[in-house]
C-alpha cells in the first residue's frame, strides 16, 4: 500500500544481460526504464568531442560540469540527449567505449551522474508504478535501499558472444579480449567499482533466454509490490 513507485536496481558486468532485461521488465509492468551506463557514455561522448583529454582525471574533472545530459526513461523508446542533442548512435562507437572506463572512473562525473540518476528516479517514483535501473552501482551507491535488487551474470563466452551481436561484428575473441578489458578496470577503479551487495540476487544467465530471464525478474517486481 505505497503510494510511490517501486525501484528495480540491476547491476553486473557488460554484456550480462542488463540492458534487455531491465527494458523487457519494465516494458511487462509499465515502468520506467533507465540506462546509466548511458550517461556515463554520454559524458564521455562529449568530452571527447570537446577535445578534453580522457586520460587526464584532472581536466575529465573540470569538465565534469558542463555536459548537460537528459534521458527519456520509456522503455520501448529510451532516449539519451547531451546539450540537446541526441547521441544514441554515438555513444556506441568504438571511440566511446574505449574511453568509457577512464571518464567514468573520475569522481566530480560520478557525482553528478549519480544526482542525476536520483532525480530521475525520484520524478519517476512520483508518477509512475516504478522505475528500472541499470548499471555498475546502482544497488550499491544509487539505490541501495531498492525493494529489488539484483546482480546479472554470465559466463565470459556468453556475454562476449551477446555484445558481438550488439556491436554487428564477428570478432568474438576482440570483443571478449574488450570486455575483460573492461571488467577490470570498472572493478578495480576507486570510486564505486561493480561488486556484488550481500543483500543483491546473483542471476546466472548463460543458459537462459532473455524471455526466461524477464520472466524471472517479474516475478520479483510481482513479490516485491505486494510486500511494499
Ligand atoms: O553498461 P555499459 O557498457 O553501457 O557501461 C559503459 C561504462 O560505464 C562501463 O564500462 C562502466 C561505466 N558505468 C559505471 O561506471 N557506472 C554505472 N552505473 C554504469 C556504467
Amino acid at each position: 500500500g505505497n503510494a510511490e513507485g517501486i525501484v528495480i536496481a540491476i547491476d553486473g558486468p557488460s554484456g550480462s544481460g542488463k540492458s534487455s532485461t531491465a527494458r523487457g521488465v519494465a516494458t511487462e509492468r509499465g515502468l520506467r526504464y533507465l540506462d546509466t551506463g548511458a550517461m556515463y557514455r554520454a559524458v564521455t561522448w562529449w568530452m571527447l568531442h570537446h577535445e578534453v583529454d580522457v586520460d587526464d582525471a584532472a581536466a575529465v574533472a573540470a569538465a565534469a560540469s558542463r555536459p548537460v545530459v537528459t534521458m527519456g526513461t520509456d522503455p520501448t523508446a529510451p532516449t539519451v540527449r547531451v546539450d540537446g542533442v541526441d547521441v544514441a548512435r554515438e555513444i556506441r562507437s568504438r571511440e566511446v567505449t574505449a574511453s568509457v572506463s577512464a571518464v567514468s572512473a573520475v569522481p566530480r562525473v560520478r557525482e553528478r551522474l549519480v544526482a542525476l540518476q536520483r532525480a530521475v528516479i525520484a520524478e519517476a517514483r512520483r508518477g509512475a508504478p516504478g522505475i528500472v535501473v541499470e548499471g555498475r552501482d546502482i544497488t550499491t551507491v544509487v539505490a541501495p535501499d531498492a525493494p529489488v535488487k539484483l546482480y546479472l551474470t554470465a559466463s565470459a563466452e556468453a556475454r562476449a558472444q551477446r555484445r558481438s551481436r550488439e556491436v554487428r561484428t564477428t570478432d568474438i575473441a576482440a570483443t571478449q579480449a574488450d570486455l575483460a578489458r573492461r571488467d577490470l578496470l570498472d572493478s578495480s577503479r576507486a570510486a564505486s567499482p561493480l561488486t556484488r551487495t550481500e543483500d543483491s540476487l546473483e542471476l546466472e544467465t548463460s543458459g537462459l533466454t532473455l524471455d526466461e530471464v524477464v520472466a524471472i525478474v517479474v516475478k520479483l517486481v510481482d513479490e516485491a509490490a505486494a510486500r511494499e
